[in-house]
């Protein structure tokens, strides 16, 4: 045991948050690069309607950085005393820095999301169906806009849809328009279906074998989803990668270090 009462505290908050290896992924980096007295990661369930006192706790007690996860990505916004123009661009936070009881947003979802697909494929010209239209969702329109694709939503809440699709310029749809899902290149799930079940988003009837399938929940490792397109022959991206690509990223903003890739995709693996 290396903590001590100088030992710098960050956490994920979220409800869920019992699914989450981020502690297990942060506290196995801090140690590999020596960093083990000096940071702690844990993780803390902050229901919807508490997370203003959250918030104010996590200032009184001087909690260095904040991992923040469903359902609070876009709520947190409103709480925080400034916001990188990134996130803000993006319209959610999943990262808060403190320092000196300045809190600061940012967004690494993204990162996690457009450097797993750059690993993958070229996304210029191509067209991506957006499974889900919350703050996830918001993450991964910007990302693959970035990369220079065009953007469909699809969503249970077609009027959610409708919000982000006019916000970031894009078309949209219910998730039940299975002809206009199959009509994209690659898929990416940002809805929480399919975490911890055997659940899909769509049916497999939208999926062929020419897409690409990126699901960005992790838990199961290969979720349903995943699974059948698989059956399909289709290329899947699991949604480790993106955990690991946006691990890196929120590494450097909590600690100001670098942490090498391979040694938090290991740390990844082992607990999943
Ligand atoms: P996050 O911040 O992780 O994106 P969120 O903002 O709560 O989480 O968004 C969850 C997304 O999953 C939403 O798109 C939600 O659809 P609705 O807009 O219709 O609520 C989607 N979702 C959650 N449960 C779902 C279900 N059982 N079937 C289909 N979509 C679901």
């Amino acid at each position: 045991m290396n903590i001590t009462s100088k030992t710098t505290i960050c956490m994920i908050i979220g409800d869920p948050v019992e699914h989450s290896i981020s502690p297990q992924m942060h506290n196995a980096c801090y140690e590999a690069v020596g960093l083990e007295e000096k940071f702690v990661f844990v993780a803390s369930k902050v229901k919807r309607e508490n997370l203003e006192q959250a918030i104010n706790g996590i200032k009184a007690l001087n909690i260095h950085g904040i991992t923040v996860t469903i359902p609070h990505k876009t709520n947190v916004m409103n709480l925080l005393d400034t916001i990188d123009p990134v996130a803000e661009k993006i319209g959610a936070v999943n990262t808060v820095v403190n320092k000196n009881g300045t809190l600061t947003g940012y967004n690494t979802d993204w990162v996690g999301i457009a450097d797993s697909l750059k690993h993958t494929t070229q996304l210029k010209d191509k067209e991506v169906a957006i499974l889900g239209a919350g703050g996830a969702a918001r993450a991964a329109i910007f990302a693959v806009k970035e990369l220079g694709a065009k953007v469909g939503i699809f969503n249970r809440t077609v009027e959610n849809a409708k919000i982000l699709a006019e916000e970031f310029n894009c078309v949209y749809a219910s998730i039940n328009e299975t002809e206009k899902i199959k009509n994209y290149d690659v898929i990416i799930n940002t809805t929480s279906v399919g975490l911890k079940s055997v659940e899909t988003p769509i049916s497999a009837d939208a999926i062929k074998k020419e897409h690409i399938v990126f699901d960005i929940i992790y838990t199961p490792y290969e979720t349903q989803l995943l699974k059948l397109a698989k059956e399909k022959g289709a290329q899947v991206i699991h949604g480790t990668e993106m955990l690991l690509y946006q691990g890196l990223a929120q590494f450097k903003l909590y600690t100001g270090k670098d942490v090498p890739e391979e040694i938090m995709r290991k740390a990844i693996l082992e607990n999943t």
